[in-house]
């Protein structure tokens, strides 16, 4: 019975015993039949009185209980957001919150794969990234990894993972805090890009390189070192790497990520990342281990270096027509006649550049790249030789067959040099070994 009703209830009854008790009297006046029925009708009245009383005063006491908890659980759900905040965790959204921060999801950052990226404020008017991942299985994948990858992992180098949304049998959403200045690719690489106009237009000074070279190894050589469980990023290249107002590197786009427990030395697993920055071991069933990132740093070690991509075709005419141009291979043989400054990207000032750096830069980077994963040095080495803690030495000539042969699809030799093979497609085992077999040796 509602509380409303119950003492409704309570008063109509009191009310009709008094009525009674007014009618007994006129009946019978001031007889001894009046003072039975009186003394009967007075005890019901007091009954009913003080049963209502326990009865609502007990109720008070459940309800102020009740309110009381909900308050206490509010303080604590307020303490534990807070204490996610101060932890880094990421916090579950609302899809209409994330549909609000980015107005309906207009303003496009960046496609990738499988994923779109949104630019976002907030209630609090902190500007986020939301990042759609659309696609069922493989998106369930991506979206795990990243979380799980970043979740518990905290690095000024490394993006952080502000929170994520799930919508039932739909998208899946990240939300990262928003990077300024965007990805690398578009503050290395000139026309080749694919990106719009005025991104074509920027260009990373010498000083900010050699700055970023350090913070992606840094981030890595934690990933790698520092963690409880080494996490592989496994997709290691320039569009994963953003910059900050201050134009510090930030590691993103952890969707192709893999913990590894520190006892483990390889973990097997299907081919993933991308054309151009595979180390070779891809092709072997043995598996990949964190030498693996160590070879794609070198790869775009060398790209931010020379300001190109390691892979393009080159020449005029049809695209079937042109050769193929791989830069790493350009950079070993200038190394070997001590030509290095021939490498650098040639829209740099002159005056910009440091010979000694770049020829550390490059020297790291050819470490980096050796066919056999245990030449490669740890990423805590690389942090060390490019901070000039560690002394680097000449590197040893590499064969360099394999790697070129994984970086060309053959398909890209239909397109334009502008459509590099860098996009990002994640090609199953299969249909790396079918575009080797369609290749002509070198
Ligand atoms: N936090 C961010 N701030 C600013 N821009 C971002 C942010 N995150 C991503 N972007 C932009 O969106 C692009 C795609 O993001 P991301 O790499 O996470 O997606 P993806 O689909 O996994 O890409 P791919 O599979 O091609 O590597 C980035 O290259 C970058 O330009
Ligand atoms: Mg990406």
């Amino acid at each position: 019975m509602k509380v409303k009703t119950g003492k409704v209830l309570a008063g109509a009854v009191a009310v009709s015993l008094l009525i009674l008790l007014l009618i007994l009297w006129l009946c019978f006046g001031f007889t001894k039949a009046f003072f039975i029925f009186a003394g009967i009708d007075s005890a019901a009245i007091l009954a009913i009185f003080i049963w209502a009383m326990f009865k609502y005063s007990s109720l008070d006491r459940r309800l102020s209980m009740a309110r009381r908890t909900a308050l206490d659980g509010e303080e604590l759900r307020l303490q534990y957001s807070i204490l996610r905040k101060v932890a880094g965790l990421p916090t579950l959204f609302r899809y209409e919150q994330l549909e609000a921060a980015t107005d309906g999801f207009r303003a496009v950052l960046g496609k990738g794969s499988s994923a779109s990226v949104f630019k976002g404020i907030l209630d609090d008017g902190t500007a986020v990234a939301v990042k759609r991942i659309d696609g069922q299985e493989h998106g369930e994948e991506e979206f795990r990894a990243e979380v799980t990858a970043l979740a518990s992992v905290q690095h000024l180098n490394l993006v952080r993972l502000l929170g994520y949304c799930l919508v039932p049998r739909g998208p899946r959403f990240l939300v990262y805090e928003f990077i300024e200045n965007g990805s690398l690719d578009s503050w290395i690489f000139s026309g080749d890009s694919g990106r719009s106009t005025s991104a074509a237009q920027r260009l990373l000074p010498w000083e900010q390189r050699c700055a970023v070279a350090l913070d992606v190894a840094r981030a890595l050589a934690y990933l790698h070192h520092d963690c409880r469980s080494r996490v592989l990023h496994l997709d290691v290249k320039p569009e994963n790497i953003l910059l900050d107002e201050v134009f510090r590197a930030c590691v993103a786009d952890f969707g192709l990520s893999k913990l590894m427990s520190r006892d483990e030395s390889r973990v097997v697993t299907t081919v993933r990342g991308t054309r151009g920055y595979l180390a070779p071991e891809w092709l072997l069933e043995s598996g990949v281990s964190e030498k693996s990132d160590v070879y794609s740093y070198g790869m775009v070690l060398l790209e931010i270096v020379g300001g190109r991509r390691n892979v393009r075709l080159v020449g005029d005419g049809p695209a079937s027509q042109r050769k193929w141009s791989y830069f790493p291979r350009i950079v070993a043989e200038k190394v070997r006649q001590g030509r290095e400054m021939e490498v650098v990207d040639e829209r740099l000032p002159a005056g910009e550049v440091e010979e000694n750096q770049v020829k550390a830069m490059l020297y790291v980077a050819l470490w980096c790249i050796q066919e056999k994963p245990t030449l490669r040095p740890t990423m805590a080495r690389v942090v060390d030789m490019l901070s000039g803690r560690a002394p680097v030495e000449a590197p040893p000539e590499t064969e360099m067959v394999v790697v070129d042969l994984l970086a060309i699809d053959h398909d890209d030799a239909g397109d334009s040099a502008a459509a590099p093979p860098h996009a990002g497609q994640n090609r199953p085992m299969s249909a790396y070994f079918a575009s080797l077999s369609t290749l002509s040796p070198r």
